[in-house]
């Protein structure tokens, strides 16, 4: 099994399943033209998180990482028209892209790009008592991603999901002895998860043009 096989895979089910879409391209565009990382989620991966928001009924959806703003078209254009969504981002250059590809997607008035460090965001959404979100996506810094967690089951409530992106990163996620500070976090993160009676959880494997990876999804119970 090669990355080529899983490239050729990927091309395939998103041309018979996602297809051409111009505003998504541009923003791809945008990002790579800005020297963005090519860290954004794939196409069937956004459609992916498209299809959760739907199935989810999301009025309400908050992101932590936002990159170019590819993963936060594929999750705002799910939203009902009274529908909103946060998205986090700490480096400037980064929101500047963002803010561009949502204002061109039509997206500008439903999606807010909130600058700063993910975890003093996500004190403040918590000190400012805001409704609680239907879905959550985190994926920014795998250090993080234990208190992000935790951050989103207390800004969710019974019902909502929340994603959880790169869990796996070639499988070093089994690595007990890592010093490596996404896989440490990665591994913390599964502590909290598993030790939190609210959610119930599970975490999947996957192949593709991002490589061998994976993702969590946990559903806030009750
Ligand atoms: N969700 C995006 C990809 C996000 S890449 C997509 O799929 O399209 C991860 C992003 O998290 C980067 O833009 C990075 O700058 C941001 N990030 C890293 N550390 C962060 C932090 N502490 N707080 C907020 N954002 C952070
Ligand atoms: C990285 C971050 C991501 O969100 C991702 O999907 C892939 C890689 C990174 O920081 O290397
Ligand atoms: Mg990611």
């Amino acid at each position: 099994m090669s990355q080529q096989q899983w490239d050729a895979v990927d091309s395939y089910f998103s041309e018979k399943l996602v297809g051409d879409d111009p505003v998504l391209a541009a923003a791809q565009a945008a990002a790579d033209a800005a020297g963005l990382p090519q860290i954004a989620v794939a196409p069937n991966q956004g459609k992916l998180l498209h299809l959760l928001a739907l199935t989810q009924g999301a009025r309400r959806i908050l992101e932590v990482g936002t990159l170019g703003g590819y993963s936060a078209i594929w999750l705002a254009r799910a939203l009902p028209a009274d529908g909103t969504m946060i998205t986090l981002e700490i480096d400037p250059a980064h929101a500047e892209v963002a803010r561009a590809n949502l204002l061109r997607a039509g997206l500008d008035k439903v999606v807010e790009v909130r600058l700063g460090r993910a975890a003093d965001s996500l004190v403040e959404l918590e000190r400012a008592g805001v409704e609680p979100f239907d879905l959550v996506f985190i994926d920014a810094d795998k250090a993080g991603n234990p208190d992000y967690f935790a951050s989103a089951v207390r800004l969710t409530g019974p019902g909502s999901l929340i994603i959880v992106d790169n869990v796996v990163r070639g499988g070093s996620v089994v690595d007990a002895d890592s010093t490596d500070p996404s896989v440490v976090g990665t591994r913390r993160l599964h502590d909290v998860i598993a030790a939190e009676p609210k959610v119930s959880a599970t975490s999947v494997q996957t192949v593709g043009t991002k490589g061998y990876d994976g993702f969590t999804l946990a559903r806030v119970q009750g």
